[in-house]
């Protein structure tokens, strides 16, 4: 069983992080398998919750797959920003984003670790994460996006699901898929799950992957789920 690579705790980010290794390796496994066409096509079925000048964050960006699609697909300015741990990576996406980018929406690059996030309380309008909350552990990356994101915004969040290809991919990536039924109640501790996708089986994404888009709790207002209520 290969060694789960816990990249983080919330004070000690390691140096050197495992992508800087192997980031060529993903960026092209993650080519190959066609994910940017199926975000893309995730997007063009989906409406993107934000509107002009939101702030919006990129979680864990690595070599900028998500954040791309995203910039196809946005239909409006918005403020962007790409987080990841690894410099290398965000080298790489950088380097994408700027050959690209046709649509000249600036995106500004931070090197971060997602469960101390360098941003102030619900700085952000829509947070995107995928692959990264598998390296983490899930109440405290969840409860740190929830953090930064402003009450009635989003989480786009794509975890990866228990299949046998995600087992090959674990090995590969060394990472630990949190159980489904783990991720949907921590979920709900912080937001009300808007959908949850399940892209199509003939997309080699959804032999590992889903989409929930979730809305942060308005406190104190009748948003709030009622078993919340009172709490
Ligand atoms: C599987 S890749 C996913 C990249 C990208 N989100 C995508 O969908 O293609 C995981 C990324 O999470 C980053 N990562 C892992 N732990 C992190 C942490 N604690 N803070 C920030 N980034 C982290 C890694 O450096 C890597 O780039």
């Amino acid at each position: 069983m290969a060694e789960y690579v816990l990249t983080a705790t919330k004070n000690n980010a390691r140096a050197g992080s495992f992508y800087d290794r192997i980031e060529g390796l993903y960026d092209l496994t993650f080519k190959l398998n066609g994910y940017g066409r199926s975000l893309d096509q995730y997007f063009e079925a989906h409406h993107l919750p934000v509107f002009p000048g939101a702030s919006v964050l990129d979680a864990g960006c690595g070599t900028g797959t998500l954040t791309l699609a995203l910039l196809r697909n946005l239909k409006v300015p918005v403020k962007l920003t790409a987080i990841d741990l690894s410099a290398s990576s965000m080298a790489t996406a950088k380097k994408y984003v700027d050959k690209s980018n046709s649509s000249q929406q600036p995106v500004r690059f931070a090197q971060g670790n997602v469960l101390a996030l360098p941003f102030a309380d619900e700085a952000f309008d829509l947070v995107l994460t995928s692959g990264v909350l598998e390296y983490l552990p899930l109440d405290e990356g969840l409860s740190e996006l929830a953090r930064v994101i402003a009450p009635g915004g989003h989480l786009l969040h794509l975890p990866m699901r228990p299949t046998p290809i995600t087992t090959l991919l674990e090995m590969l990536f060394r990472f630990k898929t949190h159980p489904p039924h783990e991720v949907a109640e921590t979920t709900d501790r912080y937001f009300q799950v808007v959908s949850h996708y399940r892209f199509p089986r003939f997309q080699a994404i959804s032999w590992s992957k889903s989409a929930v888009l979730a809305q942060k709790f308005y406190v104190g207002s009748a948003d709030v789920p009622s078993g919340l209520a009172g709490q």
